[in-house]
């Protein structure tokens, strides 16, 4: 039998640093090293389901019925995507936030119920840039946290804060949950207050969780525009190529928290 799913969540209190772009190409990379894969957005803002698209018709389950139906099963809004090994979970843009029990742990039932956990080698969850019940509910699901930021002075306050978070769910109930590292996006090597932001962050976070980030590439974009991965859209593209090593330095990282790669079917 397969071992549990490894679950990374993709995020950060900042909204625009790139989780969208990431989740999606990354689960993408996932899938393409034929794991199984599913993508959650948690995030209501529903931009996961463009850039794969995925039309979500009117009333179809979404990810966030099980936050307002007890007996509600995730498998139920799970839809295939053009990717082979990729299922999706999209989000309910009509979702009315604040109201509903504050329960942290609804999604981490939701993905170790059978036909989840036993499907699925790798979840990835897209997450909104807020520090709401949704967000904590991916936080308390996950093995992992990884916090997509941009390069810039300004982006120091929204990791903070994440990382409190972090620490009180890992503290709490989320023993098991790692920080996998930080992304840069939109990198840009040359730029030299990009690089004394990268030096702020290796001194406050250690350096092996500075991992070593997505350029700026305009083709990341515009894939995102053409509602397809940059792996379909522009397969050797830089923002292609970063993210394919973004993949093989999580894989080995996760080899190294396990034990084992997350297992092949
Ligand atoms: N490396 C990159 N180079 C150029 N553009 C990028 C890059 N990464 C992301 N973008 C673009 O930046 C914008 C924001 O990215 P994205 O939607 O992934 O951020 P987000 O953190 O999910 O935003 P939100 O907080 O609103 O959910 C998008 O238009 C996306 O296409
Ligand atoms: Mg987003």
């Amino acid at each position: 039998m397969n071992p549990l799913p490894f679950v990374v969540s993709i995020s950060n209190r900042k909204g625009g640093t790139g989780k969208t772009t990431t989740a999606v190409n990354l689960a993408v990379e996932f899938a393409q090293r034929d794991y199984q894969v599913l993508l959650i957005d948690l995030d209501t803002q529903g931009h996961a389901a463009v850039g794969l698209d995925v039309n979500c018709p009117r009333g179809a389950p979404t990810a966030q019925d099980m936050f307002v139906q007890p007996d509600f099963a995730l498998v139920c809004a799970i839809v295939p995507t053009l990717v082979s090994g990729l299922h999706f979970v999209p989000a309910d843009q009509n979702f009315e936030h604040g109201g509903g029990p504050k329960d942290l742990l609804v999604l981490r039932r939701q993905i170790e119920a059978p036909a989840i956990a036993e499907h699925y080698d790798i979840i990835v969850i897209d997450t909104p840039p807020s520090l709401d019940i949704l967000l904590m509910n991916a936080m308390a699901a996950a093995n992992g946290i990884l916090i997509p930021m941009l390069p810039h002075h300004l982006s120091g306050e929204g990791v903070r804060q994440l990382s409190r978070l972090f620490f009180r769910i890992g503290s709490s109930i989320n023993p098991h949950l790692q920080l996998l590292g930080l992304l840069p996006v939109m990198l840009e090597r040359g730029v030299e207050c990009h690089q004394s932001v990268l030096d702020n962050i290796s001194l406050q976070y250690g350096r092996q969780r500075l991992l070593r980030g997505i350029r700026t590439d305009i083709r990341l974009a515009e894939a995102f525009a053409a509602r397809k991965p940059i792996q379909l859209y522009s397969p050797r593209s830089r923002g292609s190529l970063d993210y394919y090593v973004l993949a093989e330095d999580l894989l080995l990282m996760w080899q190294d928290i396990r034990g084992i790669r997350p297992q092949r079917p």
